[in-house]
């Protein structure tokens, strides 16, 4: 399928990327508005009405867990999906490498847990932005203090909707 029909379509969102850089937290702390003290393994698929989305399209976000899907489960989501965020954490850089995935869709770099360090790790991740052109975009963010979190879910779907262009650290991208 193409990009177009989207549009009056739905779209599906997949949180991948190594244990415990809180994907599930980023899902739970968009939905909730705060952060949860405890979080299942993997949160329950939610789909968010298109009235309250940035792109006004309704969009299905799912959840990825190792411990509880087969290897056969995470490809039949990838491939069901329309935009794939890859979730590190800022403060722990081999949690970066699950980047090498092969994708067929926009990806999305997510940087969680930034309310753990002062830095930013931009510089760790321009290399694989430019090695990897399916990346869109990347964002730092905290589901813990809730930091760009309504943002990461807006670049999701301009992401799948508008995908010819980053959003965000442009210069790097050339
Ligand atoms: P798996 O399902 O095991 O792959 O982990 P996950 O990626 O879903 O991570 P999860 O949401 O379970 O979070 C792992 C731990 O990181 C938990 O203790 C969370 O409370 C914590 N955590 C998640 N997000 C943040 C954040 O933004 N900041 C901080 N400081 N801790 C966070
Ligand atoms: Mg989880």
């Amino acid at each position: 399928t193409g990009w177009w029909p989207l549009v009056s379509a739905q779209l599906r969102s997949v949180a991948l990327g190594c244990t415990k850089v809180g994907k599930t937290s980023l899902i739970m702390s968009l939905v909730s508005e705060e952060f949860p003290d405890e979080v299942p393994l993997r949160a329950e698929e939610i789909t968010i009405p298109a009235d309250v989305t940035p792109e006004r399209v309704p969009t299905h976000i799912v959840d990825y867990s190792e411990a509880e899907q087969s290897d056969e489960q995470l490809y039949q989501e990838i491939s069901k999906a329309n935009v794939i965020c890859i979730v590190y954490s800022v403060n722990n850089k081999k949690s970066i490498e699950k980047v090498s995935l092969v994708s067929v869709v926009p990806l999305i770099l997510v940087g969680n847990k930034s309310d753990l360090v002062e830095h930013s790790s931009m510089e760790t991740i321009l290399p694989i932005m430019n090695q990897y052109q399916d990346i869109e975009t990347c964002v730092e963010c905290s589901a813990k203090n809730l930091k760009n979190i309504s943002e990461l879910f807006y670049y999701a779907q301009k992401a799948v909707l508008h995908p010819t262009g980053p959003l965000y650290c442009p210069e790097e991208k050339e």
